[in-house]
């Protein structure tokens, strides 16, 4: 069966990075999937300590919600990144998770992926709706990404979320479902 692990930089659960995300499951469990989500806003998650553990040696020293995470990233076919943009760029939820992925590199100044091939798709979602807003902040990470060996499959960025009057489109909906279909297979 196919693994899908998925990470929720959001802290709100009802916001457009979670309703995009859920999209996606929602598209790979269509095709058979099974679906594993990481809240990355849960409060028993803590910071990289700079311990080095992970250059010789394949996980994380930290006992933690996340440490289920590595076996669930090394089992998985494909990764999915959600975030909201604060301040231009990934939430610090997310931040904090993203140097807890250090393991995903092997090595100390050549940096080898331990855990290469997997697809990937990466969620943003911003108030303003120029989309140059968090441009920066998306390709810092999806090339971050691209480091651990992850193939970008697809990378949504909802833009405008601020005004009043906004609603996601349907069209954005059925693009993050048929991005999990197209996961699987
Ligand atoms: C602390 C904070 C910082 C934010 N910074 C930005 C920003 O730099 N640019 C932007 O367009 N929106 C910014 N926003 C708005 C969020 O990106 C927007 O509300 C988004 O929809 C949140 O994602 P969510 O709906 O998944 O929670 C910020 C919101 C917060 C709370």
């Amino acid at each position: 069966m196919s693994k899908v692990v998925i990470f929720n930089g959001s802290p709100r659960k009802n916001g457009y990075t979670a309703k995009l995300l859920e999209q996606v499951a929602k598209g790979a469990k269509s095709k058979g999937a099974e679906v594993i989500e990481f809240d990355l806003n849960d409060s028993g998650i803590r910071g990289c300590q700079g311990c080095y553990y992970c250059r010789t040696n394949d996980g994380c020293a930290i006992k933690d919600y996340l440490q289920p995470m590595y076996e669930a990233i090394n089992a998985a076919d494909a990764v999915v990144f959600g975030s909201p943009i604060y301040y231009h760029q990934i939430t610090g939820q997310a931040k904090v998770w993203l140097d807890r992925t250090f393991p995903m590199i092997g090595g100390l100044g050549d940096f080898v992926p331990r855990h290469p091939g997997k697809k990937l798709i990466t969620i943003f979602a911003q108030g303003a709706s120029d989309p140059k807003i968090g441009a920066e902040g998306i390709k810092f990470i999806n090339n971050v990404f691209a480091l651990y060996g992850w193939d970008l499959e697809d990378s949504i960025h909802c833009c405008g979320t601020s005004d009043p009057s906004f609603a996601m489109s349907d069209e954005l909906s059925l693009r993050a479902f048929k991005d999990g279909e197209n996961l699987i297979g």
